[in-house]
């Protein structure tokens, strides 16, 4: 047996061990009270700390989320490959001008379409990944860690609280609005949690007959849209309706 800082390497050495059982040595070994020691010393060790998870932080205990399976089917719908010739996110990105330095909160950012993006985006600036499903922001941070982009946050919020956090400056809603139950008050919520100044991009499916989109009886008609915004402090900065051919890509400023 091969001990190595924080970790027990066993070497079976010919001898048959069911799955997830351990020989007597290697029982005697994690019982050992000098090994679980310096593991608890790694743990505090606070120049290389461990890895915190932000779900469990929010209460969320990432053993009792739906299967990766079960995710992986919206996932891929919505990241699927042709989705970039209508959605044209690129597009999107350099019509928002950024300066890369910007906190952003993509609310309702499922797999991160956009969230990735705009974190290139956004070198050294933040982007808040929110959204109310916890496995799309299990499927987000585990993203982030294991492709080593350090500048996303993963928020869980609920369907009536955008919770987007003090000091944003783009507040970014892309297909979310015709989900939430209850806009007009989820709005109003959002109005107050951003700064003057701040600026907010919509972008929802236009009204007729599209290939994409959801069912017209969900769809919001553009003046409902823009009346929404308007009546919970938001100005029209900008209409940019020559971007996208299946969507309304509106920006608002917060006065
Ligand atoms: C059609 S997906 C769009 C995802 C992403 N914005 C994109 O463009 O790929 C809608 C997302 O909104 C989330 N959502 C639904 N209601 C919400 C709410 N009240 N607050 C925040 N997110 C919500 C869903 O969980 C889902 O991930």
């Amino acid at each position: 047996m091969l001990r190595h800082p924080g970790r027990i390497i066993i070497l079976l050495m010919g001898m048959a061990l069911l799955p997830g059982q351990l020989s007597a040595a290697a029982t005697a070994e994690v019982n050992n009270p000098t090994v679980n020691e310096a593991s608890r010393i790694n743990a505090n060790n606070t120049a290389n700390p461990p890895i915190e998870c932000p779900l469990r932080k929010q209460g969320i205990n990432p053993h009792e989320l739906k299967p990766f399976a079960e995710t992986q089917k919206y996932i891929d719908f919505l990241e699927r490959s042709d989705r970039a010739t209508w959605q044209k996110p690129d597009a999107v990105i350099t019509e928002l001008h950024l300066s890369g330095n910007e906190k952003i909160a993509d609310v309702g950012a499922g797999s991160g379409y956009f969230t990735f993006r705009f974190a290139r985006a956004v070198p050294e600036g933040t982007v808040y990944a929110i959204d109310i499903e916890p496995e799309m922001l299990r499927h987000i941070h585990h993203k982030a860690m294991t492709g080593g982009i350090r500048n996303i946050s993963v928020i869980k919020s609920t369907p009536d609280n955008p919770a987007v956090p003090p000091g944003v400056d783009l507040v970014f809603v892309c297909d979310v609005l015709h989900h939430v139950k209850e806009p007009e008050a989820w709005l109003k919520k959002l109005s107050m949690q951003i700064k003057k100044g701040a600026r907010l991009a919509v972008i929802e499916f236009r009204e007729g007959d599209l290939p994409e989109g959801p069912p017209a009886a969900v769809k919001i008609p553009k003046k409902k849209l823009i009346a929404m915004f308007t009546e919970n402090n938001f100005k029209l900065e900008a209409e940019k309706p020559e971007i996208l051919p299946y969507q309304e890509f509106l920006i608002f400023v917060k006065p």
